[in-house]
């Protein structure tokens, strides 16, 4: 039995964590245990009205895994980092953009570095409008393939890069734009990842740009259809924000998006993001 109670919000991703406060949280490490447990089990973790601090949301992800601190100096609590189009809050707000399409955090690293195992966002502010953060079970992507889509997607190969997820917001870029995305290198990924705990899922998503060895339009048409097959409606959350609100997420089996909002919007979450050790295989 889990210490954990929980209501599934869809049957195929997202469950409500009732009942807890921000202290047992953070201090707990059966807590964390169960946590990562019903992570594995339902990709995301809704945590309503949870009022977490950000020091708490830290300590909280240290009992996960290894909290990424690589982006430190936009926020007074290390590993804090603030998500918000405003640039005084984040001066690298534009590249922000690129989450308003279906992800998976961690595809385009500067090294070897795995995707981030989890991802944590506390909402400070919220968008009057839109800003709801939508998540697809990448699992479930796979598994409602036909056998014979498995079979033939299951060795293809898959070119991610900085510079296909920033053309899709800014298709015009500068040449001083494209050099710094370019400067960022190309990552060629399985279409199927084979995760450690015997689970087949899909790698799709903004950073994937065309498939190895195949005409390059039609790689294109096919990831634009599987993207399209794996972000069907059963097999989406979205969550709407109230402030105070916690999501986690299993980035390493779940896409994400955020729905557009105002450039001016007030809306910011706090982010935190544990290390992931799993290589896409
Ligand atoms: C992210 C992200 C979506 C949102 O933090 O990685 O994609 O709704 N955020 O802000
Ligand atoms: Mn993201």
């Amino acid at each position: 039995m889990s210490v954990l109670t929980i209501n599934k919000l869809t049957s195929s991703v997202g469950a409500e964590v009732v009942g807890l406060d921000p202290d047992q949280l953070a201090h707990d490490d059966g807590l964390a245990t169960a946590v990562l447990d019903a992570l594995e089990d339902n990709g995301v973790l809704v945590f309503h009205g949870l009022n977490l601090s950000p020091e708490a949301q830290v300590a909280l992800c240290e009992r996960l895994g290894e909290v990424d601190r690589s982006a430190d100096g936009h926020h007074p609590v290390s590993g804090i980092y603030p998500i918000t189009l405003d640039k005084s809050k984040n001066k690298a707000a534009d590249y922000l953009k690129a989450s308003f399409v279906w992800h998976i955090d961690g595809c385009t690293p500067m090294h070897d570095e795995c995707p981030q195992k989890a991802t944590v966002l506390s909402a400070q502010q919220v968008a009057r409008r839109g800003g709801e953060t939508e998540f697809a079970n990448a699992y479930a992507a796979y598994e409602t393939l036909s056998d014979s889509e498995k079979q033939r997607y299951g060795s293809l190969r898959v070119v991610h890069s900085l510079e296909a997820s920033q053309r899709r917001v800014n298709p015009e870029p500068t040449a001083e734009q494209l050099a710094r995305w370019r400067s960022r290198p190309t990552h060629e990924n399985p279409l199927v990842w084979n995760h450690r705990n015997g689970r087949k899922s899909l790698v799709l998503g903004a950073s994937a740009d065309y498939i190895a060895g195949m005409d390059v339009d039609a790689g294109r048409a096919l990831l634009e259809e599987l993207l399209a097959h794996s972000t069907t409606p059963e097999k989406v959350y979205s969550h709407t924000w109230s402030v105070g609100d916690t999501v986690i997420w299993d980035n390493q089996g779940v896409l994400h998006r955020a729905m557009p909002y105002e450039p001016n919007s007030p809306r910011e979450m706090l982010r935190t993001t544990v290390l992931g050790d799993e290589p896409i295989q």
